[in-house]
């Protein structure tokens, strides 16, 4: 059985980079390898980018896509695995799984840490149930802790800059809400597999996990770590160990055009979706420098060639 749970999923994952920038080259090359297969994408929590490119992609390599909303579609599930369910929950992790791996060949999840159950969210309690209850392949489609093929994506459109030994930054900034820490976590997972210069920048107090953070500078004066930068990638994110909680909004910490003139006329990433003139002024998100449309676009070949590889039993464990 093989899964895609995170970027540490795939074993040579620079050449993962370029296997997947290859397949813009032509996405519908290998229409034929998913013809007969179908996938149920489970979301949990809302999306764009990640229904719209995941769907693409698979149907890109010929499989049938089925998109399941849990709760608005389908019956709300019941997790635990010792209980009477008396309450919302109308179906148990054990029959959905059953169900969904009797109909489908992939089943990729979407579900957000509930940012209030430190020990729950860190478990990957959803995926895993999911895992450890189906019988096909599982694909993280933003887990509790991880955006694996978010960052998979950015990690290409950063190659595709062909910027020698970038200095990629990774930006706290401000959110009115309280936000998962999936990107920053598997953007700093991502930038040690590539080996990337990483500086991480962000207010006292927002400091992420430090077993993944482990290795990397933490600057908390943002400027500061925005000079000769290459790369700034934006992302608002909860503090860590005040679990879940937004400290301080910080405004100041806003990307804006004089701190972008700090930087080695860096080009500005983030994932999407965004908070215009609360995250990142207009002009540096409407400038030259900004990625986000090759971010989005990059998000179809991540997923594709996740799949792929999951169908043809090769670049995975
Ligand atoms: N970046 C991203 O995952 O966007 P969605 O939440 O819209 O899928």
């Amino acid at each position: 059985m093989k899964h895609f749970l995170s970027i540490s999923d795939i074993p040579d994952f620079s050449k993962a980079i370029d296997h997947a920038i290859d397949l813009k080259k032509n996405p519908l090359a290998h229409s034929k390898t998913g013809k007969g297969k179908k996938i149920a994408m489970v979301f949990f929590n809302p999306s764009l980018r990640t229904r719209c490119s995941t769907q693409i992609a698979a149907e890109n390599l010929g499989l049938n896509t089925f998109i399941l909303d849990v709760g608005a579609q389908t019956w709300p599930i019941e997790f635990s695995m010792s209980t009477t369910m008396d309450g919302k929950s109308s179906e148990h992790i054990k029959e959905a799984a059953m169900v969904l791996s009797t109909y489908f060949d992939l089943i990729a999840i979407r579900s957000f840490p509930t940012l209030k159950d430190k020990k729950r969210d860190l478990s990957e309690f959803v995926l895993n149930r999911f895992q450890q209850c189906a019988s096909v392949p599982i694909i993280n489609m933003e887990s509790a802790t991880r955006h694996p093929l978010q960052s998979f994506a950015d990690a290409m459109c950063i190659k595709e800059t062909r910027i020698d030994k970038p200095k990629v930054v990774l930006s706290w900034a401000p959110h009115p809400k309280a936000i998962p820490h999936s990107v920053p976590n598997s953007f700093v997972q991502m930038c040690k597999a590539v080996n990337y210069d990483l500086v991480i920048t962000n207010p006292p107090g927002y400091d992420l996990n430090p077993e993944i953070t482990s290795g990397f500078q933490v600057v908390h004066q943002q400027e500061k770590a925005f000079e000769k930068a290459d790369i700034v990638y934006a992302k608002n994110w909860s503090s860590f160990d005040d679990y879940g909680q937004v400290l301080n909004h910080h405004p100041n910490w806003i990307i804006d055009q004089n701190k972008m003139d700090l930087t080695n006329n860096a080009k500005f990433m983030h994932c999407l979706p965004v908070r215009r003139n609360v995250v990142v002024t207009d002009d540096v998100l409407d400038s030259k420098n900004t990625l986000i449309q090759q971010q989005v676009n990059n998000r179809i070949f991540s997923a594709q060639y996740v799949i792929k590889s999951i169908l043809t039993h090769v670049s995975f464990h």
